[in-house]
């Protein structure tokens, strides 16, 4: 085979890698970058443990106390770098309806300009100095039919050592791959070239930032960043933006979804897949314990962020978490909210601001009820609880994480990796609203479901730059996510619904919950966590057809009597806030819908619109 050896630089391909496309890929964008070396990953612990070694002589990791957290790091980001950039993140399509309203949109000649062929072109010269790691991966378990490849090729060995976390990645990928095996490029670059002598920083990245897609090929383009979804290029813009284009052209879904299993005291189990927007609590509802009145009742993890779905041969919809880790928000996180997920975390972590302990362990906001005495905050500053009471300064960044194998969780479900997928029971949308919204109510059918999942909205976290706590509309928690027009996602779902009915398969039931309604004190009235259990019980009992509920304008919720309330206290008058809908709070609540109506009006799909007005008549008689 031809291996090309480029002038002054050896791609060092390994003996195994026999994929003409892909070694001419890698030297194409080898010569755009003029990285200065070129490292094939093989996805071994001893590559992990050489990368994450070179990265603590470079200083952007510590090595924690391995008698407290064995294996584990903590990197500091410069700061500001430390979320997703929804601003400079771009769906370039040839079309700009293409990429609809909610998505920024350059034409892709003027970004590809940009990026890569004009003069001044981002990319050219972009990894001088720095080694470009190859990072075959697979999005999925590696061979099943709903799993797909992507490689990407980055300059940062910080993405490297998370991704090898992330995703099913190294050597047995390319073998998959094989000599012609289709693949998603996925190019990202810190930005920061090291001319010869120049010192390099702990966490060097750019201030310029793009995240740009491709959907007619297909290919992801990151510069600027290396933090989280901006830079680990298989999570959001590969498993959402670029596979919800293929879900798309290929019947199916590309979601920002949870999957858990419920197995119940006689051992029957089923499968929810659950949306809700970033920083809302999916991991937490991911690995759930059942409270004191379950006994017996056992929830398992498949995913916790992202869930590909398709339909078998026999009209039912499987999912697969293409994902094999976890990327989540440290703080918050304890013993009471999510001990499972506080289990996953004791060994083989990397953490990226939190604070770190004067005994060499990590701490967060929330981690536990009595601070540290002191600590280095996030930004390398010294920490007291006084500090914190007279400037307000975080000890960890309020979008701080934490990366970690799945199978470090306990409750991993055993079906996780299986190829095949789960079938999914029931899909589950929520958004974080402190009025308005009920704890759970259910579509009376698909099109009813599609209009709660468009019309959600949420109140906005730190995952994303830009004002917290305030009410987007986040249409199946998809907004940033989606890789083409929302209008059209909204109809691909209606699409698949009439497909599955025709096939007489039994559809998921789907369900809007808000577990964050609030009380006139300004205080969370549902207790939440492990408590979700009790309208999680509901959900699967309406599935079997064996729970009752009430119907209202938005759907049909429970009565008091239709939950367990075994070992919680909470009153009818508690419940009665957190589940009434409010004829006045919702008639402003459409208007919200209709502004995101008129935003979407390109090719919103009819049913929608009839199903607004139907609720508003409702709400008007
Ligand atoms: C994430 C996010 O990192 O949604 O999962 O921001
Ligand atoms: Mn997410």
């Amino acid at each position: 085979m031809n291996r090309p050896v480029m002038e002054g630089l050896r791609l060092n391909v390994p003996a195994h890698v026999r994929h003409a496309r892909l070694i001419a890929w890698v030297a194409e964008v080898a010569a755009l970058t003029e990285a200065a070396d070129v490292y094939w990953c093989d996805g071994s612990q001893a590559e992990y443990d050489r990368l994450c070694q070179q990265l603590v002589d470079a200083g952007t990791f510590k090595k924690l106390n391995p008698e407290l957290r064995p294996n584990s790091y903590l990197a500091i980001t410069d700061p500001s770098d430390v979320a997703r950039v929804e601003d400079r993140t771009f769906i370039c399509s040839a079309r700009q309806e293409d990429a609809g309203p909610t998505n920024n949109w350059m034409p892709p000649a003027e970004m590809r300009a940009l990026l890569q062929t004009g003069d001044n072109a981002l990319f050219r010269g972009a990894m001088r100095g720095r080694t470009m790691y190859v990072v075959p991966f697979s999005m999925g378990p590696i061979g099943s039919p709903i799993a797909h490849i992507g490689v990407e090729l980055s300059d940062s060995p910080y993405v490297a050592v998370n991704m090898r976390l992330m995703t099913r990645m190294g050597k047995a990928v390319l073998d998959v791959l094989g000599d012609d095996g289709e693949f998603v490029p996925c190019v990202h670059t810190i930005g920061a070239p090291l001319e010869p002598g120049q010192k390099d920083v702990a966490w060097p990245c750019n201030k310029t930032k793009y995240i740009v897609h491709y959907p007619e090929t297909r290919e992801i383009w990151s510069y600027g960043s290396g933090y989280g979804g901006n830079a680990l290029l298989g999570k959001k813009c590969f498993a959402l933006r670029i596979a919800s284009t293929m879900g798309r052209e290929e019947g199916w879904l590309a979601e920002h979804m949870l999957i858990l299993g419920v197995t119940d005291p006689q051992g029957r189990k089923k499968h929810v897949a659950a949306a809700f927007p970033s920083a809302c609590g999916k991991t937490n509802f991911a690995m759930l314990i059942p409270p004191e009145g379950f006994e017996g009742w056992k929830v398992t993890t498949i995913g916790d962020d992202i869930a590909w779905i398709k339909p078998d041969a026999q009209g039912q919809l499987r999912a697969i978490n293409p994902e094999a880790g976890y990327f989540g928000v440290a703080p918050g996180t304890n013993r009471l909210t999510n001990p499972n997920c506080m289990d996953s975390l004791k060994r083989d972590v990397i953490f990226t601001n939190v604070a770190l302990t004067d005994d060499g362990d990590v701490w967060w906001e929330g981690m536990t009820d009595t601070p540290p005495a002191h600590c280095i905050d996030w930004q390398g500053k010294d920490w007291t609880p006084q500090i914190a009471r007279e400037t307000g300064a975080k000890a960890a960044h309020p979008n701080a994480r934490f990366t970690v194998a799945a199978t470090n969780n306990p409750v991993l479900d055993p079906e996780w990796d299986n190829p095949a997928g789960v079938v999914i029971d029931a899909f589950i949308f929520g958004g974080r609203r402190s009025t308005t919204v009920p704890l759970v109510s259910e579509a009376r059918n698909w099109v009813e479901g599609v209009y709660m999942a468009a019309t959600m909205g949420s109140e906005t976290t730190a995952a994303a730059f830009g004002q917290q706590g305030v009410v987007r509309r986040d249409p199946f928690a998809m907004l940033p996510f989606a890789g083409y027009n929302m209008s059209d996602y909204f109809q691909h779902w209606l699409n698949l619904g009439d497909k599955l009915q025709a096939t007489g398969a039994k559809l998921p039931n789907i369900y809007c919950v808000n577990w964050f309604r609030k009380g006139a004190d300004g205080k969370f009235v549902w207790p939440g966590y492990g408590e979700n259990m009790r309208v999680l019980k509901w959900i699967l009992e309406r599935v079997d057809g064996t729970a009752q509920g009430e119907a209202h304008v938005f759907g049909v919720s429970p009565r008091y009597e239709d939950l367990n309330w075994t070992g919680l206290d909470f009153s009818r008058e508690q419940f009665a806030s957190v589940i009434g809908i409010d004829r006045a709070a919702w008639q402003q609540e459409m208007a919200l819908h209709g502004e995101l109506f008129d935003q979407l009006a390109y090719h919103l799909p009819t049913a929608l619109v009839q199903t607004k007005q139907r609720i508003e008549q409702q709400l008007a008689a």
